[in-house]
């Protein structure tokens, strides 16, 4: 096949990930969940590792962890995502997995506004703080974390304002973004809108 690049962009939780994941599953795509490489990095510096260095030497078997899902790893993660350098050093990994063969979904704050500007299709998913933070508790829930709903909300909304607020690569909409708006969707539903956005792209 072809290079062909989806780009899902939109803040915490607002089914990124789900929807990225179908749509690779169902076109035969690779996917690459960006958000691991800074929580990636983020737990390093949990860990007393310098961020930049700790960037520049980030390894595929280092996004394989299931603690990078952690609040306290998703809060290290968007305070290290305001390095410049950071995100530099981030971003040719990115890139070329992009630019494979066959297809890529890459999704995070700034694929369609950095990493992949020329994507094919770009998605701006978003949904509101409350149903954000209520799936996502449901999700951290289910693997026995027990968080309540207002640490959860706490965590998302401290994220996105950092996410949105910073100088380099700020969390917003490509001018030529697709908004997805998933606050009233089954997680169904929404697949099947992005299926038929890139299914008419293709
Ligand atoms: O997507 P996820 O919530 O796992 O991302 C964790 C944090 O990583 C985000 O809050 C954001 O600060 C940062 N991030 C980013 N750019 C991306 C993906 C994630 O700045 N492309």
């Amino acid at each position: 096949g072809l290079k062909f690049t989806v780009a899902i962009d939109g803040p915490a939780a607002a089914g990124k990930g789900t929807i990225s994941k179908a749509v690779a599953a169902h076109f035969g795509f690779a996917h690459l969940d960006t958000g691991l490489l800074y929580r990636a990095v983020g737990a390093k510096v949990l860990n007393g590792m310098d961020a930049l260095k700790a960037a520049q030497t980030l390894e595929p078997v280092d996004l394989d962890s299931d603690d990078l899902r952690n609040p306290d790893v998703a809060q290290a993660a968007s305070r290290v995502a305001v390095n410049s350098d950071v995100r530099t050093a981030l971003v040719a990994f990115q890139r070329q997995f992009a630019a494979r063969v066959g297809g890529a979904v890459l999704d995070g704050r700034d694929i369609g506004t950095v990493i992949c500007v020329d994507a094919d299709v770009k998605l701006f998913v978003t949904a509101s703080s409350s149903k954000r933070a209520q799936r996502r508790m449901d999700e951290l829930n289910a693997k026995g974390m027990g968080l309540t709903f207002a640490a959860v909300l706490e965590d998302v909304e401290a994220r996105d304002k950092r996410d949105s607020e910073r100088a380099t690569a700020p969390l917003k909409p490509a001018d030529d973004a697709v908004m997805l708006d998933t606050t009233d969707l089954t997680a169904d539903a929404a697949i099947a809108r992005a299926i038929s956005l890139v299914a008419v792209a293709r």
